[in-house]
């Protein structure tokens, strides 16, 4: 049983593997956050105040019950609570944006409640969803706060309805799904900023008093910053250490917040937050919010990864579709927009020597689609490209024995494409202002469902009933001028909500449509690396950056949140370094971190580079088990000296992958320690690749890598018990 409710003391209480949270109703009406951390006996709360100066109070509680203090389970704008709100709502009949929602009642049942139009973490026989009602008097509104408790991972998900039962329209003016305080400041926070090319740069640092956001503004989760963050004990390691790792199951525009108080308590939020968001609630409507998650482990950095890992992939990836993922062959960096089906036979042709699975035919092949600056939105295959349509060629394809994957992006069109022509008020655009370009393209209004069903109508004509094993689903631009002309303008803060649920709707229905074919999204690389995309696709391009220089760091950050099954890992070619033995080694081994493919004109290279290939792919096929489901440890962290390190552990540690990435010289060659804590003490380990043995004590102390005196050096050991 994970959730309790007690009716006498007024606790609720939820119990995962090895966590517990609790909370409680205050004088009557209030609820109050106990405690979140290890699954421990006897919680106590500190109920003292040590400042109550300048706190608002009831007159009826007096100093007991400090708003702007106390640990808040929910916290709503205006009504004596001065720190970051979860909820804002303004009554639009007297304009008053203060509110506070009261307990009702709680109750508890099995599984979850499902999120229309949204993704969210799939249920299974052991999930339990708690459910508080609340009741803001004045407004009328009805909030119902859901906790659904995925015990086997230790993650709690939150997310709420809200419902206006009054007389009056209200507007959510902030939305933030998750509302925790924490008793301590003393934290330092894990987040991931970056760029295009250069995503999810792992950042370490103490918090600051005061008000800290991780956002996008961009109407996508962004390259910029990842919705996944940690807070930790200042002293916390990978392997120890109390952590906390928080994330959405949402794409589009969000924020979190990270506040300090004048008590020496932490306030998180994560939401939708209010600068690209606010939605109108007439009498009877009903919100319906995205779904928050969070993560909460005594046993370090890493084991907050790993709960994560574990709930994306027992809760969150397509399940059981694509245990194995195909070693694609991508035509992008090797042909860019020169391709027709000539050139994508041979392709295909030699793909299917060297022992890869599957051709993707990226851009290109549609419409005027000659260069970036045309054809998006035409999605009919280019005649000149495809004499006689994609079928035949698609079959030829297939005939020689490799899987199909094709590249789409449906939410852009070019200014010259015929979708434009024939739409121009189609697009996101601000009244009486130039629509600016990114990329040549502007985004299609994705919150006005004629939209919608125009792709799914054309994307059916032009796509439908062919034998297309794989999409990938591209977005190229972010969101500017995010206002919809199909809108009144008392909605326009819904646009960037509502465009992301018509993504959603669409990527269903593929889904539905296409119901064999794998879905990898992409965004410019992995600029929409997050829960909400994972929903619908098995794995996402990690980025556009394929140096393996760049691509540990990108990589690295990446398995802070999400498994390393989600991340797709592509071997490039780089002023020829697939011609030079050390550089391809180091591709491929750099590569070994997810789900492998290959990126460059496999044409134009010699024989010996194929049977190089042919060896690699043969030997990712041992490994890619313990590489799509195995438990990950980070070792060497490669922003402290270059060096990137980490192993998978099977589930019963009688098989380990561990990899050691060298990126500078080391003319030194200095040892490293790497610690591999989960082989068995008292086992037998032979290393695959060297045909060396090792006993398990010898690993658990920590086997010596010796560093190349050269850069772009790796090193791989395959532990197998006896
Ligand atoms: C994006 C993707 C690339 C490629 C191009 C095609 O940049 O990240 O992998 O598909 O678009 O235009």
């Amino acid at each position: 049983m994970s959730i309790k409710i007690s009716r006498k003391t007024g606790e609720i209480t939820i119990k995962t593997a090895n966590t517990m949270y609790v909370m409680a109703r205050k004088y009557e009406d209030y609820l109050v956050h106990m405690y979140y951390g290890k699954n421990s006996r006897g919680v106590k709360y500190d109920y003292n105040y040590p400042i109550t100066s300048f706190s608002p109070y009831h007159e009826e509680i007096g100093l007991e019950y400090l708003p702007d203090i106390v640990k808040s389970e929910f916290s709503f704008f205006g009504y004596g609570d001065f720190r970051a709100e979860a909820l804002k709502l303004r009554d639009l009949s007297t304009g008053s944006d203060t509110t506070m929602f009261t307990f009702v009642k709680a109750r508890k049942f099995a599984g979850r409640r499902n999120i229309p139009g949204l993704p969210y973490a799939e249920a299974d026989d052991n999930t339990e969803t708690l459910e508080i009602t609340m009741r803001d008097a004045v407004t009328g509104c009805e909030l119902k706060l859901y906790y659904t408790v995925f015990a086997d991972c230790d993650v709690i998900s939150r997310y709420f309805t809200l419902e206006n039962k009054g007389k009056n329209s209200v507007r959510i003016e902030k939305c933030m799904m998750l509302c925790l305080d924490i008793p301590t400041k003393e934290l330092d926070m894990i987040n991931f900023p970056g760029a295009h090319c250069f995503e999810r740069m792992y950042k370490r640092g103490r918090i600051m008093d005061g008000n800290q956001r991780i956002y996008s503004r961009r109407g996508s989760s962004s390259h910029h910053q990842n919705p996944f963050f940690m807070l930790c004990d200042p002293k916390a390691t990978e392997e120890r250490g109390a952590a906390y790792g928080f994330n959405l199951v949402y794409s589009g525009s969000y924020l979190s917040e990270v506040e300090t108080e004048q008590c020496g308590t932490t306030r998180v939020l994560s939401g939708l937050g209010s600068d690209n968001f606010n939605y109108l609630l007439l009498p009877g409507e009903t919100f319906e919010s995205p779904e928050a998650v969070v993560t909460y482990s005594d046993r370090g950095i890493g084991q907050v990864s790993r709960n994560m890992h574990k709930f994306v992939r027992n809760h969150i990836l397509p399940k059981d579709k694509f245990p194995l993922r195909p070693v694609v062959l991508n035509s992008w960096e090797a042909f860019y927009f020169d391709i027709d089906e000539n050139v994508m036979e041979d392709f295909a042709a030699e793909a299917e020597r060297i022992g890869m699975d599957m051709l993707v035919m990226d851009d290109g092949w549609f419409g005027k689609r000659l260069s970036d600056n045309a054809g998006l939105g035409d999605w009919y295959p280019n005649p000149d490209r495809f004499k006689n349509g994609l079928r035949p060629f698609i079959e030829r394809v297939k005939a020689k024995g490799v899987k199909f994957g094709i590249w789409i992006e449906p939410e852009m069109v070019n200014p010259d494409s015929d979708l434009y022509r024939a739409h121009p008020d189609w697009i996101l655009r601000a009244p009486g202002r130039e629509p600016l370009q990114s990329r040549w393209q502007y985004m299609l209004d994705m919150a006005n469902p004629h939209v919608i069903q125009y792709l799914k109508d054309s994307f059916k004509e032009n796509l439908g009933g062919l034998p297309i094993d794989y999409f990938k689903w591209d977005m190229n631009r972010h969101l500017s001028e995010v206002y919809s002309p199909t809108l009144p303008p008392e909605r326009q803060g819904e646009v960037g909500f509502r465009y992301m649920k018509g993504v959603y709707d669409l990527i269903a229905w593929f889904g539905e449509e296409f119901p064999d074919a794998m879905i990898e999204t992409c965004s410019g690389g992995g600029g929409r690396y997050d829960l909400g995309m994972m929903k619908y696709s098995t794995q996402i391009w990690t980025s556009d950056n394929t140096y393996p220089y760049w691509r540990a760091f990108i990589q690295h950050g990446s398995t802070f949140g999400y498994p390393c099954a989600t991340m797709s890992c592509h071997v490039a070619n780089h002023n020829g370094s697939v011609n030079d033995p050390r550089q391809l080694e180091f591709g491929f081994r750099t590569a070994l971190n997810g789900p492998l493919g290959y990126e460059f004109n496999v044409l134009a290279i010699g024989d010996e580079v194929k049977d190089t290939l042919s060896r690699q792919i043969k030997e990712y096929r041992e490994y890619e088990k313990l590489i799509l489901g195995g438990d990950f440890y980070r070792l060497l962290d490669p922003h402290k000296n270059g060096r990137y390190s980490y192993y998978f552990a099977s589930e019963d540690n009688s098989e380990i992958l561990l990899t050691y990435l060298q990126i500078p010289d080391d003319p030194k060659k200095t040892p490293n320690k790497l610690k591999i804590s989960r082989a068995e003490v008292g086992a037998t380990y032979r290393d695959t690749i060297s045909g060396e043995t090792f006993s398990g004590a010898e690993l658990k102390k920590g086997i010596t890598v010796i560093s190349d005196e050269h850069g772009n050096y790796a090193k791989m050991f395959h532990f197998v018990k006896e």
